[in-house]
């Protein structure tokens, strides 16, 4: 545990023995604006062993303090200050605190506390987004009174020490099973672009997040993955190939050529149909009257796949208004698919944009399960389960 300089250092002790009731073993490090606000004293009482102060790091010792905290198997910055904020996102190493972090291997949960306006500060904004990009996570600031004459109400106000002890107990919590390991899985995701002409295109809203999760989930389970997607809003995933495409056929080409030597290929991408029969090179410019435009079908690239299937798992996914089940199925046949998860574009927040999902698992053979609306990712974690039993059903036979 990181305490920084902040009002809310003074919670440290009292997260710090939520946590030790946790059956957490903890290190604290104290900076030395932290120890303006809180004494080394009442932080070691609460803690296992000596408080790391910079004082230490700088006076004569065998060992590089640093590293040792930095076998920690997750950080926590308690009371985390713009200062610390600033320093990380820049890989600053001037102090304990900040060295020990760009050692640290597990998971980093920062417990943001400030004046409401530094919170909103863009500086502070783009360095929390920095770090949230690798991968850091974050807590609060929750909304409320802050500073001792209640300066102020709005965002700023640490999170209470409960939900911070809780929060570091769900991030110790043993990790995704390895069970891709070795694999190599393709994910498609996101709309594609067809161009008109220059400066126009047709495309649809899909936004991506269900094949980012399916992406990531592959990844947290051991698996080397290529991420092909169209344009999207999404932060960059860490640890996985990501390949940026604009057209389906470009889309055809990064999927096939990754296909080579996938064992599990997700179609999560919302390919469009057609294309301009010619592209324009020109703007058109304005007619009067109506205009039409001549399109030409794209190629399927999961059928394509199917095609030249090998020993991989293909999965699919479709969206229907109507005749789910039935259709989704002579899909998954006729594209050679193992199987299909079809969702519904009329539910508010699933499908499109939205970050959870309902679907249906549809096979081949016609035979489906309804799953419960959950979170894309949870979908995902189901979806790459299935496809493991496809795959372990395969070789068994
Ligand atoms: O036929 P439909 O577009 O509903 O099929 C959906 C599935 O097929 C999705 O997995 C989608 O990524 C894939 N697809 C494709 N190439 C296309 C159209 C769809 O791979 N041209």
């Amino acid at each position: 545990m990181i305490v920084g300089g902040s009002m809310a250092a003074v919670k440290a002790p009292s997260v710090l023995r939520r946590l030790r009731e946790g059956g957490v073993q903890v290190n604290v490090i104290a900076t030395r604006a932290a120890l303006a606000f809180v004494t080394e004293l009442s932080l070691s009482t609460a803690a296992d062993g000596p408080v790391g102060t910079d004082a230490a790091w700088f006076s004569p010792r065998p060992d590089a303090l640093h590293l040792a905290l930095a076998r920690a198997d997750a950080a926590v910055i308690v009371g985390a200050s713009a200062e610390l904020l600033a320093g990380a996102a820049h890989g600053h190493a001037n102090d304990l605190a900040l060295a020990t972090l760009l050692s640290v291997q597990g998971p980093v949960l920062w417990v943001p506390a400030m004046n409401n306006a530094m919170w909103n500060n863009r500086a502070v904004g783009a360095n929390v987004a920095r770090l949230r990009e690798w991968g850091h996570h974050f807590l609060g600031p929750a909304v409320g009174a802050f500073g001792t004459r209640g300066e102020g109400a709005g965002i700023g106000r640490m999170a209470e020490p409960e939900t911070i002890a809780a929060a570091v107990l769900e991030l110790l919590k043993p990790t995704a099973p390895r069970d891709l390991d070795g694999l190599h899985v393709v994910v498609s995701a996101g709309p594609t672009r067809e161009y008109l002409d220059p400066v126009r295109f047709i495309s649809n809203p899909s936004s991506g997040k269900m094949g980012f999760a399916v992406a990531e989930d592959a990844r947290d389970r051991g698996a080397r993955v290529t991420l092909v997607t169209g344009p999207v809003n999404l932060p960059e995933p860490h640890g996985l190939e990501v390949v940026r495409i604009g057209a389906a056929l470009e889309l055809r080409d990064a999927v096939i050529r990754a296909a080579q030597t996938a064992d599990i290929v997700v179609m999560t991408a919302a390919v469009a149909d057609y294309r301009a029969a010619e592209l324009k090179g020109e703007k058109q410019a304005k007619v009067a009257g109506d205009v039409s435009v001549h399109l030409t079908p794209n190629p399927d690239i999961l059928a394509e796949l199917g095609q030249n299937k090998g020993g991989r798992v293909l999965v699919g996914f479709a969206m229907e208004t109507h005749a789910g089940v039935e259709r989704a199925a002579a899909k998954a046949a006729r594209k050679n698919a193992d199987f299909i998860l079809l969702n519904y574009p009329t539910q508010a927040g699933t499908a499109f944009g939205g970050d959870d999902n309902q679907v249906t698992l549809v096979r081949a053979d016609g035979t489906f399960e309804d799953w419960p609306r959950t979170s894309k990712r949870e979908v995902a974690r189901r979806l790459l389960d299935e496809a493991l039993r496809v795959r372990a059903q395969r070789t068994a036979d």
